[in-house]
C-alpha cells in the first residue's frame, strides 16, 4: 500500500506546481521557468477512439518534453468515488493509460460524486458524511491504493447543498478516511473559503480539528460570486484572503510537499500569459518563501 506516510514524512519547502492542459506551448514554455511540477487532469485531456476515452497523444507528447525539468503529477475529476452504485470505471482506464507512461510523484481526486444513480450531474457534490459513506469511500481507497503504487491523496470539495444530517463534521469526516486508510489529503483554500460564505463554515475550527499531517497538497485558485454563492470555478487570480489562509497552512502541515494555483484553460485568455506567470512569482515569494524561512 502507498500510504503518504512512507513517501513523505517530515517539513521540507513545498514545491511550486501548477495546472496545464495542452495546446498552449508559448504558456508551457513560461511555466517549466517558474514550477518544479505540472498537474495533469487526466480527464481534461481526453479524446474518444472507437467508443474508448484515450489521452490525447500529442498533449502526452508535451508532457513528456519538459520531463525531467519538472516533476508530474494527476489530479482527477471524475472518479466519482463517492457515488453509491458504482464509481467510473474509465476514469481509472485513463490513469493506467497515464501510468504507463509516466513516473508520477502523486496522484489525487476529489471526495465527491460527478454521477449519481447514473446519471452525471456535470459537477460535484461532496458526499454525505455517515458512517455508511465513510465505509464505501475507504474501501475504495483502500482498492486505489493497492492498484497504483504510488501515493494517493482525496481533495474535499465545496458543498453545494444545504448540510445533510450528518454523523461527522467536515474536518472529523476527512479524519476518519485518512487514519482508516493512510491516503493523503489536498487541501483546498479557496474550497473553504467558499465554504466560509456559502455554509458559514468555521475555518479556524475547521483547521484545529484537522489532522494536518497527511496534507500532501495545497491548492489555491480564484472564483467568482454569483448571485451571492462563491463558485469554486477557477477563473481568477487568487485573493489576498486566499494568500493568508494558505500561509497559516503552509505553517501548520508538516509534510505539505507542493502548492498548486489551478485555473481553467478556458480562463487562459481572460487572464492572460503575464498574470499567471506573475501570480505564480507571487505565491513563490508570499507563500512558499514562509515555508523556508520559518
Ligand atoms: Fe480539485
Ligand atoms: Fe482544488
Amino acid at each position: 500500500m502507498a500510504g503518504f506516510e512512507a513517501t513523505f514524512s517530515g517539513r521540507q519547502a513545498p514545491a511550486l506546481a501548477t495546472t496545464y492542459e495542452g495546446g498552449d506551448p508559448a504558456l508551457l514554455q513560461r511555466l517549466v521557468q517558474l514550477v518544479d511540477l505540472i498537474e495533469i487532469a487526466p480527464d481534461t485531456i481526453v479524446s474518444s477512439e472507437r467508443g474508448q476515452y484515450i489521452l490525447r497523444p500529442e498533449v502526452l507528447d508535451e508532457y513528456a518534453s519538459m520531463v525531467p525539468k519538472v516533476g508530474l503529477i494527476a489530479h482527477g475529476i471524475g472518479l466519482s468515488i463517492g457515488s453509491f452504485d458504482h464509481w467510473n470505471h474509465d476514469y481509472l482506464r485513463l490513469l493506467d493509460e497515464l501510468f504507463a507512461r509516466f513516473d508520477l510523484k502523486w496522484h489525487s481526486e476529489h471526495l465527491a460524486c460527478t454521477v449519481v444513480a447514473g446519471e452525471s450531474i456535470g459537477t460535484m457534490f461532496s458526499m454525505p458524511r455517515t458512517q455508511e459513506a465513510l465505509d464505501l469511500v475507504c474501501k475504495r481507497v483502500d482498492l486505489i491504493q493497492k492498484l497504483y503504487p504510488i501515493p494517493f491523496l482525496l481533495e474535499h470539495v465545496i458543498q453545494l447543498l444545504p448540510d445533510a444530517p450528518a454523523e461527522y463534521t467536515p474536518a472529523g469526516f476527512l479524519n476518519a478516511i485518512t487514519s482508516r486508510t493512510g491516503c493523503g489529503l489536498v487541501l483546498d483554500a479557496y474550497n473553504l473559503e467558499c465554504d466560509a460564505h456559502n455554509q458559514g463554515l468555521d475555518i479556524a475550527a475547521f483547521l484545529d480539528e484537522l489532522d494536518l499531517t497527511p496534507v500532501v497538497e495545497m491548492h489555491l485558485a480564484g472564483g467568482v460570486e454569483f448571485e451571492g454563492f462563491q463558485l469554486d470555478v477557477h477563473s481568477g487570480l487568487t485573493r489576498e484572503t486566499t494568500l493568508t489562509l494558505a500561509r497559516d497552512i503552509v505553517k501548520r502541515a508538516p509534510n505539505l510537499r507542493a502548492v498548486t494555483f489551478e485555473f481553467l484553460k478556458e480562463a487562459v485568455g481572460l487572464l492572460g500569459h503575464d498574470a499567471i506567470c506573475g501570480e505564480l512569482a507571487r505565491i513563490q515569494q508570499t507563500v512558499l518563501r514562509q515555508a523556508v524561512l520559518q
